[in-house]
């Protein structure tokens, strides 16, 4: 059988393969995990539990219900200072992810580019080549953070977006304001579209969240991209939006009409309620995942085969590992057979990413430090291995 030339140019998520290994054992520590371990709100649940009630049980408007993109539109404001018009400039998505796809196959023509600064979340790869574009990776600086002079030596004739991810998964760097600032303007001056991934946006400990489409100048030249996932441990409802200009927005709602219609009616009433939640309810959520990640980076410094800087967001660390030399997936395979222990590898997010691994610290604090202890100890070994 003949298949899709753009399908079978992409492969499985290095991610998915690491979590169909591991999903079915109890006794594996999983640090692979790409999602919060608490539960949704009952806050949240109820409301969804009373929109089925209410009748929410039929299509919705393809862009979203306007009392939702209202909510998207004040949170924008008050959260992020982007202004838009809740009926031209904003659309709700099955997260992120389709916010991502959405966008990349109503912008790219067959054959352009998409400037990619990598390690980056594994989607980005994909998505740009299901869509027809070819996905050109480029460095970040060594604290992980976007390098806007690499974005700029990248640059050709047939650039057309770049796509930004602070903070960023799988690096956890928050690149903060200025050099945010400075990619967006290099993009802007060549004539090229930017996508601001924005989905941890609330997973930061050091410094501030930057929002790009702020600056008057350069909205009409970019797509906030945000999810109710992370934010809301809402992973598994697959809601999400993107605020982008009105033409963007047009184009994208057809290929949202013909691929899934509309995002569930009753998951559309839950997350106006879920926007409503009050800022303290995330200063909780971050002082527990900060003592996480202090905690993490505190064992794993022990260790002379890990190279790393404390990340600012998210809840990943993407130390480099030294003096080992085995691909990061063979390595990745050990950690599971011999310590039980799934992390991801490098290579799951880009060439550049290979020499490195992905531990998630959202998973409990037992389990992290746990999980750390036996990493270290699994280097120490796979070292004299390597070396004898
Ligand atoms: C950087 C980044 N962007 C977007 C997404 C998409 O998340 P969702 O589709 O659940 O909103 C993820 C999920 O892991 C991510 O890590």
């Amino acid at each position: 059988m003949s298949f899709s030339e753009r399908v079978l140019s992409i492969e499985e998520s290095g991610i998915r393969a690491i979590f169909n290994l591991v999903v079915r054992s109890k006794d594996i520590i999983n640090l692979s995990i790409g999602e919060p371990d608490l539960d949704t709100p009952s806050y949240i649940k109820d409301a969804a539990k009373e929109a089925l009630d209410q009748g929410f049980t039929h299509y919705a408007p393809t862009k979203g219900y306007p009392d939702l993109l209202e909510a998207i539109a004040q949170k924008l404001k008050k959260d992020n200072g982007v202004d838009i018009d809740p009926e031209h400039e904003v659309m709700v998505t099955v997260g992120g992810t389709q916010a991502i796809f959405l966008a990349l196959t109503a912008l790219l023509r067959e054959g352009e580019e998409v400037i990619i600064p990598s390690p980056a979340f594994v989607q980005y790869f994909a998505a740009t080549k299901l869509a027809g574009g070819v996905p050109i990776e480029v460095r970040l600086n060594e604290d992980y953070t976007i390098n806007p002079d690499s974005i700029r030596r990248a640059i050709t004739k047939r650039s057309k977006l770049v796509i930004l991810n602070s903070p960023s998964n799988p690096t956890g760097a928050v690149s903060g304001r200025e050099k945010i600032e400075e990619a967006v303007s290099v993009a802007v001056e060549h004539g090229l579209m930017v996508i601001s991934d924005e989905v941890y946006e609330k997973f930061i400990y050091e410094g501030q969240h930057f929002s790009p489409a702020s600056i008057p100048e350069f909205k009409k030249h970019v797509l906030t991209v945000n999810s109710l996932s992370k934010a809301y441990a809402m992973t598994g409802w697959r809601i999400g939006y993107v605020a982008a200009p009105p033409e963007v927005i047009e184009q994208m709602a057809k290929v949202q009409m013909y691929s899934s219609a509309c995002i569930p009616s009753f998951i559309q009433k839950a997350a106006v309620k879920a926007l409503q939640l009050k800022e303290s309810f995330f200063e909780d959520v971050l002082r527990e995942y900060k003592r996480r990640r202090d905690s993490l980076c505190s064992i794993l410094s022990e260790s002379p085969h890990l190279a790393f800087s404390k990340p600012s967001g998210a809840f990943y660390l993407f130390p480099r590992i030294r003096g080992i030399n085995i691909p990061s997936k063979d390595l990745v395979m050990q950690m599971i057979k011999e310590i039980g222990v799934a992390v991801v590898p490098g290579s799951a997010f880009g060439r550049l990413g290979e020499g490195c691994i992905r531990i998630s610290y959202a998973n409990s604090i037992d389990k992290v430090e746990e999980g750390a202890r036996r990493i270290v100890d699994f280097l120490e070994a796979a070292s004299k291995r390597s070396v004898g």
